[in-house]
Parts: structure tokens; C-alpha cells; sequence
């Protein structure tokens, strides 16, 4: 069964049409890519999946349950979480208040100004092991707006991890980051994927991140998918080259 399954989706802005009959089929443990021109619909595709806006036609699918009508935080409480839609970031809590917020949104227990002290203490256990995958250890105490670009976006995916996903969507993890801050990055998404089993659709500009770690890219061109398939099959699509990466090389 797969994870995520999209049907003939469609969504237009006014006479625009963002995204035309858009199919897409994603199983567990994967991590996909979604690739394609600035315009194509990419971001569109994933307001879509989050339910931040609704599509006009089509169906989406997650996890069995069919979701299209499903409103944004119950999709979050499904397991679909992405990076910035729920994530309310407090720039002036340090790391690890941000992530222990995630975490009582995420057991119910937002509302309890006194947690227990057994409840407290499986609160904490949560969010330091969350700081432990993502490498946040050393900057628990640090306030997030004082952290450089590529550390606020790591902490952005740990309070994704706060909600326990099946299934991250990142939208291009990587904008704006220097090499060093694009392979801590990468790295991390890596982690995710390879230990913690995560299922992670990402979008993605650059390309020597999504053919050095994806293993299934769709090609998004003029809100259409162009291509899908494995990054062997969609580096040799002659389709793919003339539309996208021949212009990008
Ligand atoms: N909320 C919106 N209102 C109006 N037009 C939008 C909106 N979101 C996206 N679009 C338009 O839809 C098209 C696809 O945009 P987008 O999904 O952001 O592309 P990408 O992420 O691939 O660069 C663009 O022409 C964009 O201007
Ligand atoms: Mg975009």
C-alpha cells in the first residue's frame, strides 16, 4: 500500500492553472524528490498535500485514509507533517522550549500548565532525543534567532520531528545555505531516512543533493509531472534533459 497517493489533482489560481491532473505515488521508506522550474507547481503540490489550501479537483490519499477534504492539523495528528505549517517557531524560546512545545502539542498536553513530574520527565526524554538526531545538542540553550540560517532550518525539521511523522514533507530544505550548511543538511535528511526510517518528500533546487540522495524524483514542468521514476531513469529521459536539465547545466 503506499503512503501518499495523489489522483488527477488539479488546482488553478484565478486563469492560472498551477497544477493540471498531477498524479503521484509515494511508499513508505522512500525518500522522494520533487524537482522542476521555478513556477512549476511544486509548492503548489505541497499546499495541497498539507491541506493549506484545498485542490479543485482530484483525490489525495494518505496512509489508507483518503484525505483531500481533511483539514490542515488533523493531516498533522495523521502523521503528514511539513516544516513550516505547523511549525510555529518562537525566535525568542531557545531550541530545546521550542521543540518541548512541539512535543506537548503533539501527546495532548498543551493545556496542562503543571505536567506531572513522570509526564514532565517523558516530555524532556522526548525533546533530548530529538536534539540528539538532529546534532542540536550543543545549541539546546540558545535562542533560534540568534542561530545562523542553516541551524533556524535544522531546528525547523526537529520541531517537524516533535509531531512524530510518517511521512516530512521538506520544501527546499536547502535555499539559501552555504556548501558546508547544504551538507549538514543533507546529511541529516540522510540520517532521517537511513536510521530513524522516516519517509521524506522534498523539494529541491539543487541538483547534486536530490541525485545524490533521492531514490524517486518526479518532475514537475508546467504543473504537469514530466517524469517519474528512479534518479538512474530520470537523468537518462531525454524529455527531462530538453525541458530541465539541460537548461539548468
Ligand atoms: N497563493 C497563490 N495565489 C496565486 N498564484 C499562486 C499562488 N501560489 C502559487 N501561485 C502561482 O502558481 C504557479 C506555481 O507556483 P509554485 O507552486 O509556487 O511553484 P514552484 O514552487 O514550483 O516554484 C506560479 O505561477 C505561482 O505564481
Ligand atoms: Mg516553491
Amino acid at each position: 500500500m503506499s503512503l501518499l497517493r495523489l489522483e488527477n489533482v488539479s488546482r488553478s489560481f484565478g486563469r492560472l492553472l498551477a497544477l493540471q491532473n498531477l498524479s503521484l505515488e509515494m511508499d513508505e521508506g522512500q525518500l522522494y524528490a520533487v524537482i522542476g522550474p521555478n513556477g512549476a507547481g511544486k509548492t503548489t503540490l505541497f499546499n495541497l498535500i498539507s491541506g493549506f489550501f484545498p485542490a479543485n479537483s482530484g483525490e489525495i490519499w494518505f496512509d489508507g485514509a483518503r484525505i483531500t477534504r481533511l483539514a490542515p492539523e488533523r493531516r498533522v495528528a495523521a502523521g503528514l507533517v511539513r516544516t513550516f505549517q505547523i511549525t510555529e517557531i518562537f525566535p525568542e524560546l531557545s531550541v530545546f522550549e521550542n521543540i518541548r512545545i512541539g512535543v506537548e502539542a503533539q501527546m495532548g498536553c498543551s493545556s496542562k500548565p503543571w505536567p506531572s513530574q513522570s509526564l514532565a520527565r517523558q516530555i524532556n526524554r522526548r525533546v533530548e532525543e530529538i536534539l540528539t538526531v538532529t546534532d542540536l545538542v550543543l545549541r539546546a540553550d540558545r535562542t533560534v534567532s540568534v542561530l545562523t540560517h542553516g541551524d533556524q532550518r535544522v531546528v525547523e525539521v526537529a520541531i517537524a520531528l516533535s509531531r512524530r511523522p510518517k511521512l516530512l514533507l521538506l520544501d527546499e530544505p536547502t535555499a539559501g545555505m552555504g556548501r558546508a550548511e547544504t551538507d549538514h543538511m543533507v546529511n541529516l535528511i540522510r540520517s532521517l531516512h537511513e536510521k530513524q526510517k522516516l519517509s521524506i518528500l522534498f523539494i529541491e533546487h539543487d541538483m547534486d543533493v536530490v541525485f545524490g540522495i533521492a531514490d524517486r524524483i518526479s518532475v514537475l514542468h508546467y504543473g504537469r509531472v514530466l517524469a517519474a521514476g528512479t534518479p538512474k531513469e530520470i537523468a537518462a529521459d531525454p524529455r527531462v534533459q530538453a525541458a530541465y536539465l539541460g537548461e539548468a547545466a
